[in-house]
């Protein structure tokens, strides 16, 4: 038990680090027959029959078994190469064999781009007498985990960007110097070497670039809440707070005809433009205004204010020199005609 449960923890290392490196990695050492293809092992195509895997099989068998090697007189070096040789090739054939992990392990080659499957797939088979809860448990984790760690490779991509381009660095320094968090190069304390105050500025804008994407709501730093094991034990809230926040809906508006809150016609702006409240929040006041003025949360507005708004991009497009130039181009024949002219 506590050996497979190694394995899987040491397959989920690795599948977390194949994601972030595909290309590197297409088989997931640890599955089936690790780095190596299962048909290659046996030297078979992937076509063979079940008669022709067993003589594959039966062959190299006789060729690595640590039995046969020992009545040949293999040396003690060429034994030990021969039981992983033979392990490896006793694995292949276990997983070629049966046709239902034949057909699991020929979806795997195809998709191997379908990790959390697959993996569920190969671990359930592996440790059949493993109470499939533990498996989903397993599984789960290892999605909690890829989820967190991949939204947080992604957030400090894009951090790192910000950092690096001048113009959110200027704007980070604009706001250092307002709040009066920066020092001027020839003010700083003469020991420091160079090094050190690059990397004092840099964390200086980096956390004022974090602050900022916060508030902006598009880069919001990963929370925990977020991955799926979070998602699963808060269901029940989620299911509270579903009815809770319709019924009162029902109830209020309905019901009781009330007047909207604030919020709750921003709710519908949102829904009626078909926008999140991200979004929303970062439009400038001049289109909140305009939205709220018109008001929006009520759909025919939306759909009138839409429509507009089509009207205005095409309007936009028609005068648009580039766009004249391609009708142009399209009317005397577009990319059918061959043309020799410097158009
Ligand atoms: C309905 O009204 C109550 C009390 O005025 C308020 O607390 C609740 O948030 C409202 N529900 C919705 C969905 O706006």
């Amino acid at each position: 038990m506590l050996a497979s449960y190694f394995v899987h923890i040491s397959s989920v290392v690795v599948i977390l680090l194949c994601t972030f490196d595909l290309a590197s990695c297409q088989l997931i050492p640890g599955m089936y027959c690790g780095e190596e293809n299962c048909y290659n092992v046996l030297d078979v195509d992937s076509s063979a029959s079940k008669g022709e895997i067993s003589k594959a099989y039966r062959k190299l068998a006789r060729i690595y078994h640590p039995d046969y090697l020992r009545g040949r007189g293999g040396s003690e070096k060429e034994i030990e190469e021969g039981v992983l040789k033979f392990h490896q090739v006793a694995t292949a054939y276990e997983t070629l064999r049966n046709t239902q992990t034949r057909d699991e392990y020929d979806y795997y080659l195809q998709h191997p781009e379908e990790y959390y499957y697959n993996y569920y797939r190969y671990y359930k088979r592996k440790m059949p007498n493993v109470d499939v809860r533990v498996v989903l448990f397993g599984t789960v984790t290892v999605i909690s985990v890829f989820q967190y760690i991949s939204w947080m490779t992604s957030y400090n991509t894009a951090i790192q960007y910000m950092v690096q381009n001048s113009k959110y660095r200027n704007a980070a320094k604009e706001e250092a110097k307002s709040r009066g968090l920066w020092v001027e190069k020839r003010k700083q304390k003469k020991f420091k070497t160079k090094e050190d105050l690059k990397q004092e500025e840099d964390d200086l804008i980096r956390s004022i670039i974090e602050e900022k994407m916060d508030i902006r709501g598009g880069y919001q730093k990963p929370e925990y809440s977020d991955v799926l094991w979070m998602q699963i034990i808060l269901l029940p809230y989620y299911i509270y707070k579903f009815f809770k926040f319709h019924i009162s809906w029902l109830y209020n508006y309905t019901i009781m005809k009330k007047e909207f809150t604030e919020e709750d016609k921003i709710y519908l702006v949102c829904k009626n433009l078909g926008i999140k409240p991200v979004a929303w929040d970062m439009q400038s006041d001049k289109n909140k205004y305009e939205c709220m003025n018109r008001e929006l949360w009520i759909t025919s507005n939306a759909k009138v204010y839409i429509h507009e708004k089509q009207e205005e991009a095409k309007a936009k497009m028609a005068n648009d020199p580039r766009m004249k130039r391609y009708r142009r181009w399209m009317n005397k024949g577009g990319p059918g005609r061959l043309t020799f002219d410097d158009d």
